[in-house]
């Protein structure tokens, strides 16, 4: 019986494994082009072979296996048996290296096949719709060619997936984060990681009622707190892989200080951060600024890191940043001009993160990823539509930096989710965006599908305005 980590590579093998799929496509097509050519008494490949030699495309047995991808052996085996049917037969050639050219029974066998051949690949063609012949036919060069370039470079070819993929197979995924709730993107990988099958130890702070959820769904529950070194060392026993989160609020400096040495010392190895586009040294932000210098101590950790920086803000703002103000007064009241930008949910900004704790390689090569949501908005339209599914008029407000901080502030009285930190970096970026920030298209390049709008998110219930 497979356990998790087996059944979790025998899944990827038989959705993704390029040579079972390129083996299943390769059988289904020789039967049928082979059922074509019984009639002359020909299999498929001899026919590649013969019109491969028709071509002239024989300087040596060596230029034809590379030019049909044959493996030499069974090329020699093939014209062996084909000579002595008569088919083909040895240049005349002063070369040492042999060569073969088409006999006059195999030109005629050559011609009879060809008129069957056009009648199978019309036949095969019909079947596909406009461009996939095209797309068939460059996919597969393409993987030719990957596959070719990995012969030779295989173990530089992302050595990070391949030790990701054997690593969560078989060792928990630690994920910081998973009680969360502001993105609660934690959580989202926990459960996400969890439907695969994989092993996942989430770090929480405290084992109150949160925890419940995460150990129904199976995830291993360890208590720790980033500001405690001391803390963290049963959460990383034995683990290579980890996500790191951090909420919008001040310390993420030291929690990544504590999080490298303690993850150093039990030999983490990749870690996956949750991070934001403001992550830079000048960000206007305090805790851009403090972001980008946690993600610099995780890269001096020696990790391999990938740091998410998403270009986007979180639906859960609104519920979280707004929902008094809407209630009382229908006004949504900050910082921002009334310009376009990305927004994405804290769900679909969890779903990038297992992508990135799974399968790196789509990210690219860089340590550091701007992607957004696939929508933006301005602050007018989000108004427009928050007021549409509460069903009473909502509008949008532009005021002052400091106005914003400061109600921000009064807010944090009564709701333990916002704190002054956050206050001062979110009407910081507010101030500071003056300018439309269009979406990219990283998050449906890599997930293969558009991350949720706001009337979807809206309508998932999972934003509370009440
Ligand atoms: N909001 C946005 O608009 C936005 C946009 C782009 C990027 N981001 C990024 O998203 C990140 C936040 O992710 P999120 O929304 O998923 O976070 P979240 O919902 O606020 O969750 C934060 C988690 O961290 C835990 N935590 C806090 N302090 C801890 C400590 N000392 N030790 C261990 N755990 C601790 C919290 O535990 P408790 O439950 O015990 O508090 C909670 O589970 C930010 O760093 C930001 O860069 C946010």
């Amino acid at each position: 019986m497979a356990n998790n980590a087996m059944s979790y590579l025998l899944e990827h093998v038989s959705e993704q494994c390029f040579c079972q799929q390129s083996r299943m496509t390769a059988r289904a097509v020789t039967r049928r082009y082979g059922a074509a050519f019984a009639s002359v008494g020909l299999e498929a490949t001899e026919f590649s072979l013969l019109a491969a030699l028709a071509l002239g495309r024989s300087a040596s047995i060596a230029g034809l296996a590379d030019h049909l991808a044959f493996e030499r052996t069974t090329l020699v085996r093939n014209l062996q048996r084909m000579a002595s049917r008569g088919l083909i037969r040895a240049a005349d050639t002063r070369s040492r290296s042999l060569r073969y050219v088409l006999t006059p029974l195999g030109e005629d066998l050559l011609k009879k096949a060809l008129p069957l051949w056009a009648g199978v690949q019309a036949a095969v063609q019909g079947q596909l719709k406009s461009n996939e012949a095209a797309t068939a036919l460059k996919s597969m060069a393409a993987l030719r060619r990957a596959t070719e370039k990995c012969h030779l470079a295989c173990h530089a070819f992302h050595p990070s997936t391949q030790e990701t993929i054997m690593s969560v197979a078989s060792e928990p995924v630690l994920v910081i984060g998973a009680t969360g709730r502001h993105g609660g993107t934690g959580a989202v990988v926990a459960r996400l990681l969890r439907e695969r099958g994989l092993p996942v130890r989430a770090l929480t702070r405290n084992a109150d009622a949160r925890v419940a959820p995460l150990r129904s769904i199976g995830v291993e529950v360890v208590t720790g707190d980033l500001q405690d070194r001391r803390s963290l060392k049963v959460a990383l026993e034995g683990v290579s892989v980890a996500y790191f989160t951090y909420p919008i609020a001040e310390g993420i400096v030291e929690a990544a200080a504590n999080f490298a040495s303690a993850g150093r010392a039990a030999g983490l190895k990749r870690v996956v951060v949750m991070s934001m586009g403001a992550s830079h040294p000048d960000s206007p932000s305090h805790l851009g600024r403090a972001q980008w210098l946690a993600e610099e101590t995780l890269e001096w950790a020696g990790f391999s890191c990938l740091h998410l920086r998403i270009a986007a803000f979180f639906f859960e703002n609104l519920a979280l940043l707004h929902r008094a103000d809407i209630a009382a007064e229908g006004v949504m009241r900050n910082s921002y001009a009334d310009v376009a930008v990305s927004w994405i949910s804290g769900e679909d900004a969890g779903k990038l993160a297992v992508a990135a704790l799974l399968h790196p390689e789509r990210f690219g090569s860089e340590a550091a990823v701007y992607p957004s949501g696939s929508r933006s908005y301005s602050q007018g339209e989000i108004a427009q539509l928050v007021g549409r599914y509460l069903g009473r008029p909502v509008r949008h407000e532009t005021i002052s930096r400091e106005a914003w901080r400061e109600r921000l502030v009064a807010l944090s009285a009564h709701d333990d989710r916002i704190n002054n930190d956050m206050a001062g970096h979110i009407s910081a970026l507010g101030a500071a965006i003056r300018q439309a920030r269009p979406s990219n298209d990283m998050f449906e390049a890599v997930m293969g599908e558009k991350s949720l709008s706001l009337p979807e998110a809206l309508a998932s219930g999972r934003l509370s305005f009440s």
